[in-house]
């Protein structure tokens, strides 16, 4: 194989989901290399090469990297941060040994650039909540955040140490309609939508102000597209970039969706494990370092967003509804786990850690 490929671990999962049909229209599909770990991929992943990939298994990650011949890595995997809480040991060993693996891997393989996602969860309490600059106080009480920030530090060192080009972004609540979230905090946002559209009606785990920075998923793709392709000669930051879209509380939120299904109804059950994780978190983040470094720029606002999110949750559930699309086997947990999981306790949570195979989930 004599081509260089591009690597995209956790590509089952909500953005890797989405970043892989992208980058293979760009580039061709044989060119990106999609790595699971133990979800069934879906039909759109198998598109090109799709691989099977404990990434806290180091001698597996070197082996993928040199049979692929890989040049660069989109490292997604992870355990987010209302899984962490459950399985601290888990988020330990994937977020800590999984991210060591890939940057020693890609050090010794002579990977060129290493793209690894950090998270408003990298921000604790003592952090200054709104407009959260780009460098201030990263304190986070979360083993999620607790692993962002020893991210985004190591992934800088790889770079001033070795030269390894590592890059990375500080993403705040994603919100998308292919793959459902199923183990952050800020999952409600996507959850209220499809509530709205299936029953009519959301019970929502956080408290109805409080507020927290989102993004619509193809502003979140775009983000890891641009910073990749940036300019290194412009990049003062690497792997710490805050970028910014909207913030909202769920009460707003409802709001946004009442305009358009009038008789949504909300109401609040709180979860103190994902509102504690949330009321540590910044509110809103300034974003000037990466607007100034790589011309990082929001194109989707609330308004908008709700629009794109309803039609197309409205055509997807429609097409359950009128039988199950071939192919779509990947798709399956999305439809029904994440309410489930909204729905309960926290150490149910645990029951998604480790990415367990669909079917165990969803009856
Ligand atoms: N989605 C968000 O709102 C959000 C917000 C901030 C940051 N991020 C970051 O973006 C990245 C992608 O997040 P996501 O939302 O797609 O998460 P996700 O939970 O949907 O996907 C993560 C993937 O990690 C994989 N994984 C778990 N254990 C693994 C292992 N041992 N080996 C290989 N893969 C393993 C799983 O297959 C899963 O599909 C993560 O670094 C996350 O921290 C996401």
């Amino acid at each position: 194989m004599n081509m260089e490929h591009i690597l995209v671990t956790g590509a089952t999962g909500q953005i890797g989901a989405e970043l892989v049909p992208l980058l293979r229209q760009r580039y061709g599909n044989d060119m990106i290399v999609a790595a699971g770990n133990r979800t069934k991929p879906s039909a759109e992943l198998q598109q090109g090469p799709f691989i099977t990939l404990d990434v806290t298994d180091a001698a597996a990650v070197r082996a993928a990297l040199q049979e692929y011949r890989i040049s660069k890595i989109f490292h997604l995997s992870s355990i987010l941060s209302a899984a962490g809480e459950t399985n601290p040991q888990l988020a330990y060993a994937v977020n800590f040994n999984g991210l060591y693996n890939i940057l020693e891997a890609a050090r010794e393989e002579g990977v060129k650039r290493v793209i690894v996602p950090s998270s408003i969860a990298a921000f604790g309490p003592g952090t200054p909540r709104e407009q959260t600059p780009n460098d201030t106080i990263q304190r986070p009480t979360t083993i999620y955040g607790v692993s962002k920030v020893a991210g985004e530090l190591l992934g800088n060192y790889y770079f001033q140490r070795f030269g390894l080009d590592v890059r990375g972004v500080r993403f705040p609540g994603i919100l998308s309609w292919k793959v459902e979230p199923t183990a952050g905090t800020t999952d409600y946002a996507v959850a209220m939508f499809y509530g709205a559209v299936r029953d009519g009606r959301y019970t929502c785990y956080l408290r109805e102000d409080t507020r927290l920075p989102m993004m619509y998923m193809p502003d979140a793709i775009r983000a890891l597209i641009e910073l990749e392709q940036a300019d290194a000669k412009g990049l003062q930051h690497r792997a710490d970039f805050n970028v910014a879209a909207m913030s909202f509380t769920p009460a707003e939120l409802a709001e946004v969706i009442r305009k358009r299904i009038p008789t949504f109804a909300v109401d609040y059950q709180i979860d103190p494990l994902r509102q504690a994780i949330a009321d540590s978190w910044p509110m809103s983040l300034d974003d000037s370092a990466a607007r100034a470094e790589w011309d990082w720029e929001p194109q989707w606002d609330l308004e908008r967003m709700a629009d794109d999110l309803l039609a197309n949750i409205r055509r997807k559930l429609g097409k359950q509804r009128g039988g199950r699309e071939k192919g779509d086997e990947g798709n399956r947990r999305y439809t029904f786990s994440s309410h489930r999981l909204c729905r309960k306790s926290p150490s149910a949570i645990a029951d998604v850690v480790g990415d367990e195979p669909t079917e165990q989930l969803c009856p």
